[in-house]
């Protein structure tokens, strides 16, 4: 059997229950979600131990920023690690499944690992205040698990990219490997590529902060004017260091495929230089920027998970595996109820955030009841549940 007829016996014999097109353009879009919180985390565990271990008021401040920020950015990135998840092993089950087994000890390690990284990063959170140098301690080994967390992830995906590579992982030294306790593929330019970008991203997140509390009185100008000057800083400096790690991922690629000519390429890269330019211009007022500068860089983030999507598709063609050929089994009630609890949640979602948003903005006690999305999430949360309830008893009966 050749690799092709193998990747094609993986499938799953009972097809997808809808067109595969749509669960390819969720995968992108949920892991755009997933990989900005996953870069806010990396780049604000970091600079919460930066920052703590640095003198003066100001970073004493965006320490404890920081290290409340990172144990709501860490459950943030794991739930939305949750959606691509699902959609990967739906079209793409042979590899995922594969190479999650050729390195089972570590898939169900990450669990640890996060768990472990989490309680890290909130006792941190809680004993930041007290100034002492060797409770840096928890916070630096919380950063650490996070970048392990990357480093699995990364040779997880990257491994299921070289099914050609199988056989020869699972065989080593002629006896099978049967406790999947290695990585066995990591390609560094990748890896940089979205680890590089966790502090561009840091310095927008600052941007956005400063511009956020800046309508709080009880909140310091000069301190927030700072925090938004550096951020900028940050963000325009680790962009270009971003682009330089992307053009070197670029020629790493097998030469075969062509990338620069992929006119999803071309159409992605201006994203990233429109960023640039946008972020250089920002430089001198970067609150005023920052709602325009994260717009492009969300835009820029979904290009270049698009891009990914495009690279995985180009790997999965050397052996003809294609996702729109994959078996389809329509199943249009399951289809359904996916959209509908899907927008149902959009809107639930929109409303927690907007009571968030408007409470952290103010310190003095608000008045929710203007807020538009309210009664909408009551009455949608009710009919969603009547409606499972509903479904329940009709399958039972
Ligand atoms: C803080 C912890 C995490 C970090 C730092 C992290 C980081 C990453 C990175 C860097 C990638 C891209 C790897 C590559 O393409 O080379 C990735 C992909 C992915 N992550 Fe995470 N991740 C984390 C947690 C999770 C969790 C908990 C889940 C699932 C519940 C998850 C689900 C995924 C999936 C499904 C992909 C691949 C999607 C695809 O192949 O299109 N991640 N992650």
């Amino acid at each position: 059997m050749n690799v092709a007829e193998m990747l094609k016996s993986l499938q799953d014999p009972m097809g997808v229950p809808f067109y595969p097109l749509v669960f390819q353009i969720l995968l992108v879009l949920t892991f755009a979600l997933h990989i900005i919180f996953v870069n806010f985390v990396i780049g604000g565990s970091f600079m919460t131990v930066y920052a703590y271990f640095r003198r003066g008021n100001n970073y004493r401040l965006l320490a404890k920023a920081f290290a409340k920020a990172t144990t709501i950015n860490l459950s943030l990135a794991i739930v939305l690690g949750v959606a691509p998840l699902l959609f990967v092993q739906v079209i793409y089950d042979p590899f995922w499944y594969t190479s999650n087994v050729l390195s089972a000890s570590w898939m169900i390690g990450i669990l640890f690992v996060l768990m472990a990284a989490f309680s890290f990063a909130y006792v941190f959170y809680l004993k930041v205040n007290k100034g002492k140098r060797h409770i840096a301690v928890w916070g630096i080994l919380a950063f650490l698990l996070v970048m392990l967390a990357a480093v699995i992830m990364h040779a997880v995906s990257y491994q299921a990219l070289q099914p050609e590579k199988w056989l020869q992982w699972y065989m080593n030294n002629n006896s099978t490997d049967l406790y999947g306790a290695r990585l066995h593929a990591f390609q560094w330019p990748r890896f940089l590529h979205f680890i590089i970008a966790s502090f561009a991203l840091t310095g927008v997140f600052m941007m956005l902060y400063a511009w956020y509390f800046w309508k709080r009185e009880d909140m310091d100008k000069t301190y927030l004017a700072w925090v938004g000057k550096a951020g900028a800083e940050m963000a325009v400096y680790f962009t270009v260091l971003q682009m330089a790690v992307g053009v070197w991922w670029l020629l790493s690629l097998p030469a075969t495929f062509h990338f620069y000519t992929n006119y999803m390429f071309l159409t992605g890269v201006p994203f990233a230089i429109v960023l640039l330019l946008v972020l250089i211009k920002a430089q001198s007022d970067p609150r005023k920027y920052a709602l325009p500068v994260a717009a492009i860089m969300m835009l820029t983030v979904l290009a270049m998970s698009s891009l990914r999507e495009v690279l995985r598709m180009l790997y999965a063609g050397k052996y003809n595996y294609s996702v729109y050929s994959y078996k389809l089994n329509l199943s249009y009630g399951s289809t359904a109820l996916f959209l509908v609890s899907f927008v149902m949640g959009i809107v639930i979602v929109g409303y927690m955030i907007s009571v968030v948003f408007k409470m952290g903005r103010s310190s003095k006690p608000i008045d929710l009841s203007s807020l538009k999305l309210r009664s909408w999430s009551v009455y949608l949360m009710i009919a969603w549940i009547l409606m499972m309830i509903g479904i329940g008893v009709a399958i039972a009966s």
